[in-house]
């Protein structure tokens, strides 16, 4: 039986911040973040938006009432959730109207989570062939003003829904994982930024994707030459490229072009965007199929997805016939164009802004936010969220 991904939804907020901007007040080359780093608008996340609204914008794009109907299972992946105690996924399933006979967790391995989701959903299938699930990839990345890690920065979600018989990539058996304690970026819980060591965060990537890599093809006997593209988790854009590079020597000129062709298309919403955490493989995976026209049913794509701290896993799938019907590209590029851009005055503002934390009752304006799904207030410490369309 085939399982794998049948739908794939993406929301952003809509105000960015363009990065040649940021580097002018920062004092910096402008080069550094285009190209040293390799992102060019970074989305802002209004205080309407957080991880669950953002999630339930990427799905709400993508379900119908068949799948609604369907989803059995979701499962959510975050590392800046909104309670420690009640899922994310909760949230969503109410706010999309699930079938209430289902399962609702949230998942938390830094920005592998999602990935986890996709096997536990891949699992679930396989038991289950009628049911779909609803994956979810949904973070605000912070950092700090001022910070080595603000121009790697961003918000947005990935919504997959994982079926029998998927439309878009079925996903094959081989997979390697790895797990290793290592300190390079965490968020103790009082804190609502992350830490990083930049250096070495940047290190155990690359040294993570090398490992999967090599015990992959150990395991599958397949090389480069048997995959159209690889897609990769994007901090920021120029990452993948870095871990790309060693292993290209691998393979013949015609395949290192190929590959590198592709990853720049898949790096195109990414760079758009910024690090979205848990959604940014699955960003990258859309930006390529949405963006390349020409890529071949039974094309084989591999996924490399790193959470730090730190879990890293290369799978691969493979594109179905008519994948491309299957794809929301005009409302992907609606979504892009619709956006507004903020000054950094106005980004640094919105950056500061926070909900009470002392159970006082703030109600948000929500009609600036042409999000069909908002955090409209909290009260009594209850994160108040409203969908537009009821
Ligand atoms: N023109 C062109 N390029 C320039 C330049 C200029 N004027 N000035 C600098 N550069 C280049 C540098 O040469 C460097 O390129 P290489 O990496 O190819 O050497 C690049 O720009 C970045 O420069 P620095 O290394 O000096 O940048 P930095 O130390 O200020 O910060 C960072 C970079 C470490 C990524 C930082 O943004 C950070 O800490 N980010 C958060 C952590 C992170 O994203 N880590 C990635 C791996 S961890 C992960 O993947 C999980 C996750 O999502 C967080």
């Amino acid at each position: 039986m085939k399982i794998g991904i049948d739908k794939i939804g993406f929301y952003a907020p809509h105000l960015y911040v363009d990065m040649t901007k940021l580097a002018d007040r920062r004092n910096v080359d402008p080069d550094k973040f285009t190209i040293g780093i390799g992102q060019d608008k970074m989305a802002v996340a209004p205080i309407t938006q957080d991880a669950v609204t953002l999630a339930a914008n990427a799905a709400l794009g993508i379900l119908d009432e068949q799948d609604k109907n369907d989803i059995d299972f979701v499962i959510f992946g975050t590392e800046t959730g909104v309670d420690s105690s009640k899922s994310a996924a909760v949230y969503v399933h109410e706010l999309l109207g699930l079938n209430p006979y289902a399962r609702a967790i949230e998942v938390k391995q830094a920005c592998y989570g999602a990935t986890a989701g996709i096997q536990m959903a891949k699992a679930h299938i396989a038991m289950n062939p009628e049911s779909k699930v609803l994956v979810l990839g949904s973070d605000i990345a912070r950092y700090g003003l001022n910070t080595p890690g603000e121009a790697t920065q961003g918000a947005g979600a990935v919504a997959l829904l994982v079926s029998a018989a998927p439309h878009i990539m079925s996903l094959e058996d081989q997979s390697v994982y790895v797990t290793s304690d290592i300190m390079d970026f965490w968020r103790p819980v009082y804190s609502d930024k992350a830490f990083a060591d930049g250096k070495l965060s940047n290190e155990q990537y690359m040294a993570f994707f090398s490992k999967v890599w090599q015990q992959y093809k150990a395991k599958s006997g397949l090389g480069l030459e048997n995959f159209e593209a690889i897609t990769f988790h994007l901090p920021y854009t120029k990452m993948g490229k870095k871990a790309l590079k060693p292993v290209l020597e691998e393979t013949t000129e015609d395949v290192q072009e190929r590959l590198k062709a592709n990853y720049q298309l898949s790096t195109g919403y990414n760079r758009n965007v910024g690090n979205i955490y848990t959604g940014s493989l699955y960003l990258s995976l859309l930006s390529l199929l949405e963006q390349k026209d020409d890529l071949a049913a039974g094309s084989r794509i591999g996924l490399f997805s790193y959470g730090s701290g730190a879990v890293g896993e290369f799978f691969t799938g493979i594109l179905q016939n008519d994948y491309r019907d299957h794809l929301h590209v005009k409302q992907h590029a609606e979504l892009f164009a619709a956006r507004k851009e903020v000054t950094v005055d106005e980004y640094e503002a919105i950056f500061e802004e926070t909900l009470p934390t002392d159970g006082s009752r703030v109600e948000l304006d929500i009609n600036n936010d042409p999000a069909k799904i908002c955090l409209a207030g909290v009260t009594d410490h209850k994160r108040q969220y409203v969908n537009k369309l009821r």
